[in-house]
């Protein structure tokens, strides 16, 4: 019979005892001793930064998620910087993205001094909604930006579709989504560039980094020019032809992926797979678990997709509980389960509101979706037990609080 009535444990912040001793983080890498030996080589080596590890990264990495293509970067944020460079953005244009992301997909628009537009999500997935953003195409329209919110595809289809129609490029920000499938295949090859994360929350971690793959030959060679000071060649190939002379032909950065860092992305992806199921795992066991709780709605999946579940964003049903979600927030963290909040939607931090004017309600779903959101810890490297301890504490508080 499922539990439904109300729970009369005591909560930790009541003076209760804790579901768990010590606090379980809602994310953590996992580096096993192969990571780590394989980094020492490097460190032994004659090539810290520039060297052989990059390519041999970078084309492992481009054929595990199906692209011809991928540039490494120094951070996903680098990585979104190079492809909001490559498709062209400059002053005057415009991108249109979802508010419900990390600033730094909006910021990447900025930094190339165009103007990010926010268009609203769908409710089920809180991914960009293709209609919302069709209403949003001007004349200055260049690009869109979409996001897969906690590792669920975006929308790719529609929203290719709608940019192929306007003449826009389609940046995929896949951070969270290294691994998830949509129609069967891969994210990575499916917008016109998509940019990956390695942050040690991700699939893969690499401490800092980022990738940007795409099926075509010219962003490719914009993006490898664009984190190198806008360099022709790097020092590798440079010493291989015997050369010492390069040229810098448009304004780049340094936004290169060190050999160190590039070593563990290679250990780290031969364990992707696996990494996967586990999170896959996770998720069904958090499905089950929470079937029967009125008062949390569980993520949702689109039939044409295979999620890779970097987050667990639960919905709170504010209306069948007597808590907000900061109550429960602060019940569970009593609990010492490490839950988050993914994400503020970006037009109501204070740079873009000032900036930009927002001043609250332009994107009814995402800010009503705000109010609700929990991340339930979710990583590769969770025990069973950990998965429990994540269930026994969110069944204990949101029972406690059920109407
Ligand atoms: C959706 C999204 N985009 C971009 C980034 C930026 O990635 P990085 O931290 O590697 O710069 C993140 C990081 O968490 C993210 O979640």
């Amino acid at each position: 019979m499922p539990v439904t009535t109300v729970n009369h444990e005591i909560l930790a912040v009541d003076g209760g005892t804790p579901v768990r001793k010590t606090l379980l983080p809602y994310g953590r890498q996992s580096v096993g001793e192969d990571d780590i030996q394989a980094v020492v080589d490097v460190l032994r080596s004659d090539w810290l930064t520039t060297g052989p590890k990059v390519g041999e990264f970078e084309e492992a990495f481009a054929a595990w998620v199906g692209a011809k293509h991928a540039v490494s970067f120094s951070s996903g944020t680098a990585a979104l910087h190079g492809a909001a460079f490559a498709a062209g953005l400059r002053p005057g244009d415009e991108a249109i993205t979802t508010p419900m992301t990390f600033a730094a997909t909006a910021n990447c628009v900025l930094y190339q001094g165009a103007t990010p537009v926010f268009a609203d999500v769908s409710a089920d997935t809180l991914n960009l909604d293709p209609e919302k953003a069709a209403a949003k195409i001007t004349a200055r329209t260049r690009a869109i930006l979409a996001v897969d919110y906690a590792g669920h595809p975006a929308d790719l289809d529609a929203i290719l579709e709608l940019a192929d129609r306007n003449g826009m490029t389609v940046i995929e920000d896949a951070s969270h989504a290294l691994g998830a499938e949509y129609r069967n295949r891969r994210v990575g090859s499916i917008a016109h560039m998509t940019v990956f994360s390695f942050h040690p929350v991700k699939h893969l971690a690499t401490g800092e980094g980022g990738m940007v793959t795409t099926n075509r030959a010219d962003y490719a060679e914009a993006l490898r020019r664009f984190r190198n000071h806008g360099i022709s060649s790097d020092a590798r190939q440079r010493q291989a032809e015997g050369q010492w002379h390069y040229e810098m032909v448009l304004l780049g950065f340094n936004y290169r992926l060190t050999d160190i860092a590039c070593a563990l992305g290679l250990s780290q992806l031969k364990k992707l797979e696996a990494n996967l199921a586990r999170r896959r795992e996770i998720a069904a066991r958090y499905a089950t678990a929470f079937r029967d709780l009125a008062g949390v709605a569980r993520p949702a999946v689109r039939a044409e997709v295979n999620p890779a579940w970097h987050l667990y964003p639960v919905r709170l049903n504010l209306e069948k509980l007597s808590a907000d979600r900061a109550q429960i927030f602060r019940a569970l963290r009593g609990e010492n389960i490490g839950v988050s909040v993914h994400y503020i939607p970006v037009h109501r931090h204070p740079y873009y509101r000032d900036r930009f004017g927002y001043r609250g309600g332009e994107y009814p779903i995402a800010e009503d979706a705000y109010e609700r959101l929990i991340s339930l810890p979710m990583f590769h490297g969770m025990s069973d037990q950990d998965v429990e301890d994540v269930i026994a504490a969110t069944r204990k508080v949101v029972l406690h609080f059920a109407k």
